[in-house]
């Protein structure tokens, strides 16, 4: 569970978007988070206090005048245990007050109480776009940043009043994923990462073609990953129908040759590439314009095959990768003999590090174990989750960068 340990005090103010907040509470509850509501007068017209205490499992706070605590200090006893506060819907109104640091509510007060070294503030902002876009609004987006306020993106698309356009709610998932996120150290930051994942599609005619098993599941986790960990991420993904991870500009391609043109128009600008695809080697050498119909012989048809170009050789081999702008890594998707067949391909490949996995046991699962091969060594990580694996490669490939390896 990824926010296991972690207590989010989760702020409502007043908005319809307060109905997504139940949503989004469940989510954070069921990822391991314990979960304080504190809900302003406004969401209180909105939702009701029960609602969220069922979802929390927590009496919910709605005054700072609540005499629970013994103190009578809820301000200070809420904002202190908090590993962060998140608000969600986050009102124009509560924006203004939070910039001007207004305290005569609970919710406002006890973001002004908090310590502000250890405890984060993100925002969620909810309104309608004619109030996202005003200038006074603008205005305390910037004062809110530059008081080291998180302010998360807004949705675009159908508001509740009929009008379309930006200031929408984040959708609970979308919240969720920006909170464990955020969590995650930003161990990419500033770094460009292009990814190539899933398997491709190689056309014999306009209705069949050869492609094989992989899920892009381990790509996407790494994409996925890379991204928490501040990098700007591009995932040139073949045909899977998986969901793009936040945050993560994704191109889909379907052939071994669009998957390579779509990596060497990015591969100028990216720092690290990680080719996780499972990438077909051979093509048929036309494919047919028809569907090839049976000509009643029994003769299947006569295939000729040529071979794929080899998207991470060609990448590993570019003047940027020679001169280490571009650091590779490649996988190797094997079914025995993991070590020899891994530290062969890196070389081959003429990559810095290249992971081996078997290719049988992987495809298509949540789970994977990994072993990475360097000029070093090997290193191995144990069985895990996709997701937990991603972060672990991130955090070896970040370290390799650092140490220039
Ligand atoms: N790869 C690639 N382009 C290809 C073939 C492979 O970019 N045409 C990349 C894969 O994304 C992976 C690595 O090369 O990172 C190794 O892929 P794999 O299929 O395991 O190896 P092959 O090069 O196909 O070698 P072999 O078939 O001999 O195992």
């Amino acid at each position: 569970m990824d926010l296991q340990g972690k207590h989010i005090v989760l702020g409502l103010t007043g908005g319809i978007a307060c109905y997504k907040a139940a949503e989004f509470c469940r989510a954070l509850v069921k990822e391991g988070a314990t979960v304080q509501v504190v809900m302003t007068e406004g969401a209180l017209q909105f939702i009701t206090p029960v609602t969220m205490q069922a979802l929390s499992n927590r009496i919910v706070y709605t005054s700072q005048w609540d005499a629970r605590a013994p103190n009578a200090m809820a301000h200070i006893n809420l904002s202190r245990e908090a590993d962060a506060i998140v608000i969600a819907p986050c009102s124009a109104d509560f924006m203004a007050r939070l910039a001007q640091g207004r305290a005569d509510e609970l919710l406002s007060l006890l973001c002004l109480a908090r310590p502000m070294e250890r405890v984060p503030l993100l925002i969620a902002p909810a309104m309608n776009r004619e109030m996202w876009a005003h200038p006074a609004t603008r205005r305390n987006v910037a004062q809110l940043q530059a008081d080291g306020c998180t302010v998360l993106d807004v949705g675009v698309g159908e508001q509740a009043c009929g009008e379309t356009g930006d200031g929408r709610m984040l959708e609970p998932q979308e919240l969720l994923a920006d909170v464990v996120a955020f969590f995650q150290p930003k161990l990419l930051a500033g770094q460009h990462v292009l990814v190539s994942a899933g398997p491709t599609y190689e056309a014999i005619d306009p209705v069949r073609g050869i492609t094989n098993l992989s899920s892009g599941k381990m790509g996407f986790a790494i994409a996925r990953a890379a991204s928490e960990a501040g990098a700007q991420v591009t995932l040139v993904a073949g045909p899977v129908s998986l969901p793009t991870p936040r945050g993560v500009k994704r191109v889909d391609v379907r052939s071994a040759s669009n998957m390579l043109a779509a990596c060497m128009d990015r591969a100028d600008t990216a720092s690290i590439f990680i080719a996780t695809a499972a990438v077909a080697d051979w093509r048929p050498k036309q494919a047919s314009d028809q569907k090839i119909k049976k000509d009643g012989s029994g003769q299947p048809p006569a295939l000729e095959f040529v071979e794929n170009p080899d998207i991470l050789a060609t990448l590993a081999q570019s003047p940027r990768a020679r001169s280490g702008a571009l650091y590779c890594v490649g996988f190797a998707a094997e079914s025995h003999d993991l070590l020899a067949n891994s530290s062969a391909k890196r070389l081959k490949k003429g990559v810095p590090l290249l992971v081996g996995n078997i290719g049988p046991a992987t495809f298509g699962q949540d789970e994977n174990a990994l072993l990475l091969v360097d000029a070093h060594g090997t290193r191995e990580l144990a069985r895990n989750t996709k997701r937990a694996l991603a972060r672990q490669l991130i955090a070896e490939i970040a370290s390799r960068m650092v140490h220039k390896e």
